[in-house]
């Protein structure tokens, strides 16, 4: 059976990253048969460069007849200008929204090779793994109204609205508890309860579905408090599960447990489980094109694809296996070297995950 995976490289590092992740699938197309089809679109700015729209109609027809997405990243300087309509941005939330993936799965786990890199005491972070949900297709990322208006006085007014429907929650909260079940049975539920009528919600219909999970151990922790907790305690942590905004912030703070934003993969699902699949990084206009960014959060992220959309956890598996081993071969790009490893490019990083392949047991 053929799948086919929609490509879309983006801008910034996006192009680099994503021609390393896709050798280590083809490699793995050609050596167990996957059946694997790839299929390059355009998103971001490279999309509003070509089509002056940033998620134009040939890529929405391409990610709705794909079974999965991978995307490497959106945005840099050259467009902050435009409107903010047609901004890189924007063609990432309508990928998200249009294909309603709502359901953002953000692991955070700590390689042991890589302890050293954390700007944490290794004995906070070691061991560390954290899986963080993130409500992806509403709140105040997609809440109407919103825009920047004129007031009566003259002065102008921005505005975003928060906002979550029952229903919303109660899909993102399902979504959380069934993770939390296939890990250790925590859930952690972020909100700013005490300020926000809408998160108030989101505690109340938590709380209610979690009768249904009695396995699951539920508890909440104010957005304030979790941001805290996460750089003193991270272990505390199990499952979490947050708003869109959030998750967004969040999964930022606990990237950087891990040592590198460069190490962290996403996954972004609808109800029936296809998803698009992304480094949960930036485009890092900064350091693109110069052949030194991080390849292992897009790998890993291929990776999670194989999990989670095309249910093959045993070729997840070989490619977590094959990071693991090119990291004991110590090689390092630039955000993750340490004194006594060997600094690598990013295509050599590839390489060193499909030779790890190759040696590795199947
Ligand atoms: C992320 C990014 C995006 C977000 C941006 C690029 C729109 O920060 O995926 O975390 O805010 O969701
Ligand atoms: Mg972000």
């Amino acid at each position: 059976m053929t799948q086919k995976i929609a490509v879309l490289p983006g801008d910034g590092i996006g192009p680099e990253i994503v021609t390393e992740a896709i050798k280590v699938l083809e490699y793995l197309n050609a050596d167990m048969n996957l059946g694997l089809e790839f299929e390059h679109g355009l998103i971001g700015g490279a999309a509003y460069d070509a089509t002056k729209l940033p998620f134009p109609d040939a890529t929405i027809d391409l990610v709705k007849q794909a079974d999965a997405v991978l995307l490497g990243a959106v945005g840099g300087y050259k467009w902050e200008s435009l409107d903010i309509a047609v901004r890189p941005e924007k063609g990432l939330l309508g990928l998200r929204s249009e294909l309603q993936l709502f359901s953002n799965l953000r692991p955070a786990i700590l390689y042991p090779q890589l302890a050293g890199a954390s700007t944490l005491k290794p004995e906070v972070v070691a061991g560390l793994d954290i899986m963080i949900v993130r409500e992806l297709t509403g709140g105040i990322y997609f809440g109407q109204p919103r825009g920047v208006r004129v007031l009566e006085n003259g002065e102008k007014q921005g505005y975003n609205t928060l906002v979550y429907s029952e229903s919303e929650i109660r899909r993102i909260g399902h979504s959380a508890f069934k993770i939390a079940q296939k890990r250790n049975k925590r859930l952690c539920s972020v909100d700013k309860a005490n300020v926000l009528e809408c998160t108030e919600l989101w505690r109340e219909i938590m709380t209610e579905i979690s009768t249904e999970y009695p396995d699951v151990e539920l508890s909440h922790m104010y957005v304030d408090n979790a941001s805290m907790q996460l750089v003193r305690a991270p272990k505390q942590f199990d499952t979490m599960v947050t708003t869109n905004m959030f998750g967004d912030i969040l999964s930022d703070t606990a990237s950087m447990l891990t040592g590198s934003i460069g190490m962290l993969p996403s996954a972004s699902l609808d109800v029936d489980g296809k998803g698009m699949y992304e480094p949960i990084h930036g485009s890092a206009p900064d350091i693109a094109g110069q052949g030194i960014a991080n390849p292992l959060a897009t790998i890993l992220s291929a990776a999670m694809m194989m999990r989670y959309t095309f249910n093959q956890a045993s070729v997840a598996d070989r490619i977590e296996q094959a990071v693991n081993m090119a990291l004991d071969a110590n090689v390092r790009t630039t955000d993750i070297y340490s004194e006594g490893m060997q600094k690598v490019s990013t295509s050599e990083m590839g390489d060193a995950v499909v030779s790890a392949l190759q040696s590795g047991e199947k």
